[in-house]
């Protein structure tokens, strides 16, 4: 998978030289590559930001340093030659998430030195040394395995704001699902909306929060959103299937958190590790480990309860459900 991040703060990234993430790099199952946003101003101060219009505190990102970054890094289709008309049949608007346009046979190299120029890109900041090389053609991420050439040929545009849509584990392992991710950085007010409105005439583009809280800025939540996605990947956990067992995971426990885990001793500061998990009994285990995801979810996240579809719960989850004050009789629970 390939991964692109537009950033002022390219230090932030090298995180993600590390543990799971790092290795993954290492042994190329991902190719991220870390842009500095200033790299794309032409003015002596760098300027990324202006006053917003209509008045207001703070400052918003400014569109042109944007649109010449989502040029070089995702640059937009070739116009139709003059001897071929456009098809009647092509939409002209927006294109949706799975009508990507396809790419220019040639991608435009990145340019070594100085401020680029309308039609080049900057250098490519890497967070690691033992990047691939940084020019990136887009035929080449659609040969990706897996990947179908139109849906390789743009990249997915991630823009993290405290106003998008969620963040879940259902859409990160769209994103693992995706050749290519672009991820871009606001600060300060955010990105004058116009960037991510034109990007959409030619790529997927995705608002995302990672909650009902405001960072300083969406670096931070790259990092969660690039592990999260990173550890589906196939090959990049040890154990692949302790994914299946996580909170939110497709399947059984996707609407519930995960219970309590131990490890050795058995005896720790006189409190031991519950008896069912010593038992060798893998059935008893299972209905346990329900059990408390079952208890959990109920203390500490009770709305999702209300997700659960009543023909998924047995008896015994019923009784457990109930014992926690939720009643499980009606269309939704905790309805
Ligand atoms: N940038 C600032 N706050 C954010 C949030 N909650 N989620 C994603 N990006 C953000």
């Amino acid at each position: 998978m390939r991964l692109d991040i537009v950033t002022i703060f390219p230090e932030y990234f090298a995180a993600l030289d590390i543990s799971l993430i790092g290795k993954a790099r290492r042994t190329g199952l991902l190719d991220v590559h870390v842009h500095d946003l200033r790299d794309w101003t032409h003015d002596r101060h760098r300027t990324v930001d202006d006053t917003p219009y209509g008045g207001g505190p703070g400052m918003v990102m400014k569109p042109d340093p944007w649109g010449e970054a989502l040029d070089a890094i995702a640059p937009p289709a070739a116009p139709p030659a003059q001897d071929q008309p456009p098809s009647g049949t092509e939409p002209s608007g927006p294109s949706a998430s799975d009508d990507r346009p396809e790419p220019p046979s040639e991608p435009v190299p990145p340019s070594p030195d100085g401020p680029a120029p309308p039609t080049s890109g900057p250098p490519e900041m890497s967070t690691s040394s033992d990047l691939q090389s940084p020019g990136l053609s887009a035929r080449s991420v659609a040969r990706t395995p897996g990947a179908s050439a139109s849906s390789a040929a743009v990249p997915r545009l991630v823009i993290p704001t405290p106003s998008g849509r969620p963040f879940t584990q259902a859409l990160a392992a769209e994103y693992a699902a995706e050749p290519w991710l672009l991820f871009a950085c606001g600060r300060y007010e955010g990105i004058d909306s116009r960037v991510a409105e034109e990007a959409r005439t030619r790529m997927p583009v995705d608002e995302v929060s990672l909650g009902d809280f405001v960072l300083a800025g969406g670096e931070v939540a790259v990092l969660v959103m690039v592990e999260a996605v990173g550890r589906l990947l196939p090959g990049v956990l040890g154990n692949a299937d302790s994914i299946a067992d996580d909170s939110f995971a497709p399947g059984a426990m996707e609407s519930l958190l995960e219970g309590p885990v131990y490890t050795k001793p058995p005896v720790w500061r006189e409190r031991p590790v519950p008896d069912v998990l010593l038992s060798g009994h893998h059935g008893a285990i299972a209905r346990w480990r329900r059990d408390e995801a079952l208890r959990r979810t109920a203390r500490h996240r009770p709305e999702l309860l209300a997700r659960l579809a009543p023909e998924t719960l047995d008896e015994r989850d019923r009784d457990v459900l109930r014992a926690a004050g939720f009643p499980v009789d009606g269309e939704r629970m905790a309805d």
